[in-house]
């Protein structure tokens, strides 16, 4: 019985992902508008109107699966770049960090924070980050 209810979940699973590919990359390019835009630039070239404010150089992130893929689109690495939660510099960084204030701005008014909707968030970044790779 258990074994059924999770095989039943997975194949919903598969189906949802694979129907909502061009949707994921849809909002995750409004989203990349509004929340990196501004650093990275509208052509994602590291070319935003802010980036020549911050002092260290403001990454082009058309050339992510060239520059640190290897040929291939880096998806976990930008994960983590984005969501930013789990990764442990030595010295501060510049790159806001995403997982953090899409917690705080998807907590639900019972004072929930709901971690799926902030994944959601950031895996609609990824996609369309992988979209518009050169
Ligand atoms: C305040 C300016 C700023 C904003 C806003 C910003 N970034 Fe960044 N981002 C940077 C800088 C600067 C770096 C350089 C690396 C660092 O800080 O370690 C970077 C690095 C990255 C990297 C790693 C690139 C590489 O070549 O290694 C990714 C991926 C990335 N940003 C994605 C995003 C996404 C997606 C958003 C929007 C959710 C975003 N950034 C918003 C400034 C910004």
């Amino acid at each position: 019985m258990e074994r059924l209810v999770f095989s039943g979940a997975a194949i919903a699973a598969l189906f949802l992902a694979a129907t909502s590919v061009v949707a994921q990359e849809e909002s995750g390019r409004q989203e990349y508008m509004i929340a990196c835009a501004g650093c990275h630039g509208e052509s994602a070239r590291g070319d935003g109107p802010l980036a020549s404010l911050l002092n260290i150089h403001t990454p082009n992130l058309t050339m992510l699966s060239e520059n640190v893929g290897n040929g291939e689109f880096p998806f976990e690495y930008t994960l983590w770049m984005i969501d930013g939660r789990r990764i442990i510099r030595a010295h501060g960084s510049e790159m806001p960090v995403w997982g953090d204030r899409y917690q705080a701005s998807s907590t639900s008014e019972r004072g929930e924070s709901d971690d799926m909707i902030v994944r959601g968030r950031i895996l609609s970044l990824v996609y369309y980050l992988e979209s518009i790779q050169e």
